[in-house]
């Protein structure tokens, strides 16, 4: 069976290192190795939490540039906003009609939303926090998807993705494809500058599309211990070297670790993990300046992948509209 790849990209926050080595890097290494893949800004799922339209606006700018710069080919992948193709908000309502609510009450997301609040569990929690899992599910079965490449906090919204399909196949007719997920980061957890995971909300992002002297600046300044040049390090748990892995090969990986052995200064270990990032980052930096100001450009590719998608949806709803007894009067 032919492989068809596809993963969304929530449009909050400007995108990161830890995006980078997590998701963007091996999703575009996955579309170069496989027959078919999708990739699309999932710009109505970032209405949920954010209803700040000119931060959405923004991030769906800096995060199509992001994907653009760092080499997703849109000769190659199908590149769209999730808002260009209306089609996946008509199967949402329709796969909300097969979607049992206790197996949203299930979801993650929603259970740690309700468990902050104290006498009313509800509070300040609306339907698309609620549902966000169909939408989900309707984004990937639209095209069926065979591989969804996801972070491992999207198991969960996968298995529902599942169990929907299978739902609606059993109650119908087996026209939806049930996708398997691709773990993208299996157990990799990438530091931020102070040693937690690399998150916007903990504010200790190095960003992706920064300057040399902004990259520059936040790498000095990752927390490290107090140690003096000539003192052994140690590798566990040190950020550093957690950073340099994800940029280096073996070898230079091992000499690093021979150098913090040897008792290397913690300002020349940071010399070497900037340069090395800085020289993978250099092209990506300059395709960034290069495509910042065309908009013009970002608008066509996405346009062009949202019109191909869209034939795509158009033909698969006809066939579900059908299926499900919303067709021509005979
Ligand atoms: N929920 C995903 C995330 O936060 C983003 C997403 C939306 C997605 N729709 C998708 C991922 C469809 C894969 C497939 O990471």
């Amino acid at each position: 069976m032919k492989k068809r790849i596809l993963t969304g990209i929530t449009t909050t926050g400007i995108p990161h290192i830890g995006n980078y080595i997590g998701a963007i890097r091996p999703a575009i290494k996955l579309a170069t190795e496989t027959d078919e893949s999708f990739f699309f800004l999932a710009d109505y799922h970032s209405i949920i939490k954010n209803k700040n339209p000119s931060e959405i606006k923004s991030s769906v700018k800096n995060i199509a540039l992001a994907w653009l710069c760092c080499g997703l080919d849109p000769e190659k992948t199908l590149f769209y906003k999730q808002s260009d193709v209306p089609e996946i908000l008509e199967l949402t309502w329709i796969l909300n009609c097969v979607s049992s609510k206790g197996l949203m009450n299930r979801a993650h997301a929603y259970k740690a939303a309700i468990s902050e609040n104290e006498l009313e569990p509800d509070k300040g929690i609306n339907m698309g926090l609620f549902s966000y899992p169909i939408l989900m599910a309707a984004d990937i079965l639209m095209f069926d998807s065979t591989h969804v490449p996801v972070g491992s906090d999207q198991i969960q919204h996968m298995e529902m993705t599942r169990d929907i399909a299978q739902r609606f196949n059993h109650l119908y007719k087996s026209i939806l494809t049930v996708p398997e997920s691709i773990i993208q980061d299996k157990e990799k957890v990438v530091p931020g500058i102070d040693g937690r995971k690399m998150s916007k909300s903990y504010n200790n992002v190095i960003p992706l599309l920064g300057t040399e002297k902004e990259l520059k600046k936040s790498i000095m300044k990752i927390v490290t211990n107090s140690l003096e040049p000539g003192e052994p390090k140690d590798t566990d748990n040190c950020s550093v070297y957690e950073l340099y892995k994800n940029f280096a090969d073996e070898d230079e990986v091992n000499e690093f670790k021979k150098s913090y052995e040897e008792g290397i200064a913690w300002g020349e270990a940071k010399e070497l993990l900037f340069s090395k990032i800085n020289k993978e980052l250099e092209p990506i930096r300059s395709s960034y300046n290069e495509l910042v100001n065309n908009n013009d450009y970002i608008n066509d590719v996405l346009s062009d992948g949202s019109k191909k998608a869209r034939q795509i949806a158009e033909d698969k709803m006809s066939q579900i509209r059908d299926v499900i007894g919303i067709t021509k009067i005979s």
